[in-house]
């Protein structure tokens, strides 16, 4: 429900180099929920770029877009230099720059070992991992689709999926809202529980509203600070406790830089 004060809070963040992008729909939520529990207005906008920060902007900096889809663009006919441009770009957003490694040593191999070779991917709150595409070796038929809620970043990543050996779309979707109703073989919600947990308790809402028989679940195994004490141990168990009462059976895969629970729904 818009107010003036939620309203002045979105004409705030409408001003911010690093928050300007994101759906306003997401601001106007944080801000509703801020504002019972701020002083005034100026510590209700600081309080709803805080945790515009925790969900998004400690990932990733905006980034000059245009300029990255040019570079890919040029690539066109060398798959080997794409790939590269590609790896290059993912060290950008903190999530894939530590996937990078664990790419290399057969990540996607050994999920799609477990899911079978998809033809149809949901990749949610996918920050930059679409342009992993070059990792996942998937039929040239194969569809993609990529969601997240930054606008430029879902038209950069737009972009790429036109350039990238698949066909796809990428959409600005707020999951706490809204589940997209595509259905797919596989759904990739990586690293997002912990940050979609910020926003809401209802998780299970979420899952039980993918539509697809396999969901690939990951955790960091690190804090972005780099520290590690017990990280793997707090997400297992609080993983099993979210899934307690569904009858899903789950694999788990332990890469150095990542917890990977390959579920069947
Ligand atoms: C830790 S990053 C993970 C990015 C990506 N899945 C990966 O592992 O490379 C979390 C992502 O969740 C996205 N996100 C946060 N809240 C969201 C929401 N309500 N709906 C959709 N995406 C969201 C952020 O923009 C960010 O890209």
């Amino acid at each position: 429900m818009p107010t003036p004060e939620i309203d002045a809070i979105l004409a705030a963040v409408a001003e911010s180099r690093r928050y300007r992008h994101v759906a306003p729909t997401i601001v106007a939520r944080l801000a509703a929920e801020e504002l019972p529990k701020s002083k005034n207005a100026a510590d209700a906008e600081k309080r709803t770029k805080r945790r515009l920060h925790q969900i998004f902007g400690a990932y990733a900096s905006p980034l000059p877009y245009d300029r990255l889809a040019d570079r890919l663009d040029n690539t066109q006919g060398d798959p080997a230099l794409f790939k590269k441009v590609c790896s290059q770009i993912l060290t950008q957003h903190a999530s894939t720059a530590e996937r990078l490694n664990d790419l290399q040593a057969g990540f996607y191999q050994r999920i799609f070992e477990i899911t079978g070779r998809p033809t149809k991917i949901l990749d949610l709150a996918c920050g930059f991992n679409p342009l992993t595409l070059p990792w996942m070796e998937l039929p040239p038929s194969a569809f993609y689709v990529a969601a997240d809620i930054d606008a430029e970043m879902v038209r950069f990543l737009d972009r790429f999926l036109a350039l990238a050996p698949v066909h796809g779309e990428a959409r600005l979707v707020d999951l706490v809202e809204f589940t997209p109703s595509t259905s797919a073989d596989v759904a990739f919600l990586f690293k997002a529980l912990p940050c979609l947990r910020y926003q809401t308790h209802d998780l299970l809402r979420i899952l039980d509203a993918i539509r697809a028989p396999w969901l690939v679940i990951s955790f960091p195994t690190k804090t972005l600070g780099g520290r590690s004490k017990s990280m793997r141990e707090t997400y297992r168990a609080t993983f099993d406790d979210l899934l307690k009462d569904r009858p899903w059976e789950r694999q788990e895969l332990d890469f150095p830089s990542e917890l990977v629970f390959v579920v069947k729904k």
